[in-house]
């Protein structure tokens, strides 16, 4: 599963691991954060045993900085540390970290030089093609980061200055994927097995990584490995706040719950007057009570894109 802000924490990863995903990554934590030891970054930082095989993905501008905070990903135990090249957001870029990395590929080379020396447990970094449509550099990212030691290179097949706009490009994931001597992860757009089982049938990644597909169908690991799921709405929204609260806590719980309430939701009869009721809810007992209700009447069918915009935006 793609790491995303705000969504891919210990307890969905949990759960998606659970669900039949093969690995998992976090949502980008600051390297500066990660060094402070702040209480905020250190609980982004926290994963669960039965997470394994996890990584932690940090982000940040400065090379000595990103190995100290490489260095504490790995005392914590975490399986592998990943970096974020990805990253269009202004405030994160404007500071020269996130994708702006992309535009000095030798400096890139360096970090990531440095990053692995510390090391012990693997280096994967992601991606984007480039910093925008005049400097799509991937295939030299991707050379210089096997040169590096990087296990892996997981590609979101857009420019920075895309955004989220527009279609990710496969074609040129599988020009590099092509001549990668590491495995190349292709991401974007996703969101049926089909598509992703033919992604990699077809020679154009290694492996794929799904991030929105993962709430809109939570089920897309278990059908990718062949195995033919339950579509129990039921039984994943009582585990979803099983683990919830067990990592959060009632009111914390209560209030992530809400957004993933009306995400599964998303494009099923009566979703937009069930999202204004979880809004009605006061306290968590009486969100579930509204979501088993709401999901006992959806019949699950897979959704393929409705051209309806999902969760455009994001950290990478
Ligand atoms: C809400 C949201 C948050 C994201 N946060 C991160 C992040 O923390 N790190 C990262 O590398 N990518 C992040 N991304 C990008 C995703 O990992 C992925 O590259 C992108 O959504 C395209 O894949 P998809 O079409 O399968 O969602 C985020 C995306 C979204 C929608």
């Amino acid at each position: 599963m793609a790491p995303m802000a705000g969504i891919s924490d210990i307890v969905f990863r949990t759960l998606i691991r659970e669900m039949g995903a093969q690995a998992v990554v976090s949502e980008l934590i600051s390297a500066e954060g990660l060094i402070r030891g702040g209480e905020k970054t250190r609980d982004l930082m926290r994963f669960a045993e039965s997470e394994r095989p996890v990584g932690i993905q940090i982000f940040g501008s400065s090379v000595a900085s990103m190995v100290q905070a490489a260095r504490i990903v790995e005392s914590e135990g975490a399986d592998f540390v990943d970096v974020n090249f990805g990253c269009p957001v202004k405030k994160v870029v404007c500071d020269g970290a996130g994708a702006a990395w992309l535009k000095d590929p030798i400096k890139l080379g360096e970090l990531l030089s440095a990053m692995k020396s510390a090391l012990r447990i693997p280096l994967t970094i992601k991606v984007r093609t480039g910093w925008d449509e005049n400097s799509i550099n991937v295939s030299q990212v991707v050379q210089v980061a096997a040169q590096c030691g990087v296990s892996w290179v997981a590609i979101h097949g857009r420019t920075r200055a895309q955004g989220y706009s527009g279609l990710a490009d496969w074609e040129l994931i599988r020009q590099v994927a092509i001549h990668s001597p590491i495995p190349i992860i292709g991401n974007g757009d996703i969101i049926t097995a089909p598509q992703a089982v033919s992604r990699i049938q077809n020679g154009y990644a290694h492996a794929v990584m799904i991030g929105r597909g993962a709430l809109k169908n939570p089920w897309i690991f278990q059908q990718i490995a062949g195995i033919e799921p339950d579509f129990d709405f039921l039984r994943l929204i009582e585990r979803h706040f099983e683990l919830a609260i067990e990592y959060r806590g009632k009111f914390r719980a209560f209030l992530t719950l809400k957004k993933f309430m009306a995400w599964y939701a998303a494009g099923y009869p009566g979703a937009s007057a069930f999202r204004a009721s979880l809004f009605q809810a006061d306290d968590i007992d009486a969100l579930k009570t509204i979501a088993l209700d709401y999901f006992s009447r959806v019949n699950y069918r897979p959704k393929t894109d409705d051209g309806q915009p999902f969760l455009m935006g994001g950290h990478g």
